[in-house]
């Protein structure tokens, strides 16, 4: 029997607190799912990606009450920027979810109402720390120097009956499906880190909150709110059809990763599952856990007040020029120094020298030898077999979710084609078949790149494609079929066009 089944991808990102504009590390997370989502539907895979903002909580309603508006109103003029940052940085969600839309309360009532009738739903009285920017409890001994050990900022203590979420319950069903799924984390090192947790014995934690109004209020006891992470967390499904569409919900989950940071792992990794488990829907496939981005050995966060705006850097690098760093500088997984420096000499040395000088020299070099015609690839190219290589092991990094090994073997076909023109020197040789084979092979390698490239730099590599005479959208190319050597057809006019990525200083 043969199938046709499409292969279905999907991935959301965390959703973000809409207290202020997105900054560089918010950023970060979506550019790193939106490049991951773009080569998946390379491969010609069906992707769903998600993103949104999360809206309720006290942090939000205390941003709306220090500017005297209401929260809705508040969170109203706020979430735009959030869609507005994800255009301008070419970021291809499916869908954006806001916490304060319809479709969102009805999943989390049934969700509450889901864990509250299997009996996992309990009132009783919480006495402890609380921190507003996590918006998430501490015992005591988690806090450091008496304070919350993210932002390193005073905590509150708070007495109020919650309802809460009788986690300590789960401890061997979560520990068995770790056992059962044991790649399900990414970076896998991260699995360990998770197991200890679970062992360390899980507290139950809250799940509504008595004192706040805004939020979702619980489906049996409209004196209480849904506690903030409840409500976020359901994001995942109820976006995706849980309590509106069942259908589209059964069709669409789980997913195969949530991007996450790695300072709610905690949230995404124990309590996640372990509420899906308790309303009977089967936990996420995987995770894909991302280090931060820090500034001077500080997190970039709006408490700590060292925030970027990415778009700020748009108009000096392109939007292209700030994917590329954030993708290429910081391996997956591993918290990254966020520097102006380190971004200029990356732009310099990996998209001005490597990239754009071989677009160029191609481009100049068919110009004056090729009659600006461009010319077929040999089959037996030393390129074609560097090319190889990197189609293999750019699906490999992107595979595992590490787009800056990806970028490293798609770069290494770009160095193998400059040095090939370095020997070969078409730029001296007469007009004839020696340089129309030189210029054929190293097109043909532009071409690969362009394609391999792609998720990282969408808007450049369609105008590599277009220079060098191709037509229609990069991004309907597909790995399996149009990375096979020999395909650049000869008789293209090629364009050279300004500098694709002109050199700065710092
Ligand atoms: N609203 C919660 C998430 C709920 S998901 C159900 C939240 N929001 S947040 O606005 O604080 O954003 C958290 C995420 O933004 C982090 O997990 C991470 O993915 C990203 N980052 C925020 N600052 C970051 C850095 N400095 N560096 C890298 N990523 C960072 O927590």
């Amino acid at each position: 029997m043969t199938s046709n089944t499409i292969t279905k991808f999907s991935v959301t990102t965390p959703i973000y607190y809409v207290n202020a504009k997105p900054h560089i590390g918010h950023a970060y997370t979506t550019i790193i799912a939106d490049a991951v989502c773009r080569w998946h539907r390379l491969l010609g895979e069906e992707v769903h990606f998600l993103t949104g903002t999360d809206e309720h909580g006290l942090k939000i309603q205390q941003a709306a009450e220090a500017q005297g508006v209401s929260p809705q109103q508040f969170v109203d003029s706020i979430a735009p920027l959030f869609e507005h940052a994800w255009d301008r940085l070419n970021i291809k969600y499916d869908d954006f979810i806001r916490t304060t839309e319809p479709r969102h309360a009805v999943g989390v009532r049934k969700l509450l109402q889901a864990c509250y009738d299997a009996g996992d739903i309990e009132l009783d009285v919480y006495r402890g720390q609380y921190c507003v920017a996590c918006e998430a409890y501490f015992v005591d001994d988690e806090l450091v120097d008496g304070k919350c050990p993210i932002h390193n900022t005073p905590t509150t203590y708070v007495e109020e009956e919650n309802y809460f979420f009788r986690l300590s319950r789960f401890e061997d069903r979560l520990l068995k499906w770790y056992a059962d799924h044991p790649n399900c984390l990414t970076p896998g090192n991260r699995l360990n880190e998770v197991i200890g947790f679970i062992k360390s014995g899980l507290n139950d934690f809250s799940v509504s909150r008595k004192t706040l109004t805004w939020g979702i209020p619980l489906p049996w006891d409209a004196s209480h709110v849904a506690y903030v992470w409840f409500d976020a967390l359901a994001n995942y499904i109820t976006a995706i059809g849980y309590g509106t569409d069942d259908a589209a919900f059964s069709a669409n989950w789980p997913v195969d990763y949530h991007f996450i940071g790695k300072e709610i792992i905690r949230f995404h990794c124990v309590y996640w599952p372990a509420m899906l488990m308790s309303a009977g829907i089967e936990p996420p496939k995987g995770w894909a856990v991302g280090g931060w981005l820090i500034i001077s050995g500080e997190k970039i966060s709006k408490t700590t007040g060292n925030v970027v705006d990415p778009l700020d850097l748009i108009d000096e690098f392109g939007v292209d020029g700030i994917r590329y760093y954030v993708l290429a500088e910081f391996a997956y997984g591993s918290d990254g120094n966020f520097t102006y420096e380190g971004l200029v000499s990356r732009y310099n040395s990996d998209l001005a020298n490597n990239l754009g000088n071989l677009a160029a020299r191609i481009a100049t070099v068919v110009e004056k030898k090729c009659g600006g015609l461009g010319t077929a690839p040999a089959a037996d190219s030393v390129l074609a077999s560097a090319a190889a290589t990197a189609v293999a092991e750019t699906s490999q990094g992107w595979a595992n979710v590490q787009p800056s090994r990806a970028l490293e073997a798609t770069w290494s076909l770009i160095k193998a084609a400059n040095s090939y023109l370095e020997q070969n020197e078409p730029w001296k040789m007469e007009s004839g078949d020696a340089v129309d084979r030189v210029m054929g092979d190293a097109l043909e390698a532009l071409r690969i790149v362009a394609i391999l490239a792609n998720p990282a730099l969408p808007t450049t590599t369609q105008e590599i494609w277009e220079r060098i005479g191709l037509t229609g959208n990069i991004s309907d190319s597909r790995i399996n079929i149009d990375t096979v050597w020999g395909q650049y057809p000869a008789g293209r006019l090629v364009a050279k066009g300004k500098p694709l990525y002109p050199r700065k200083t710092v």
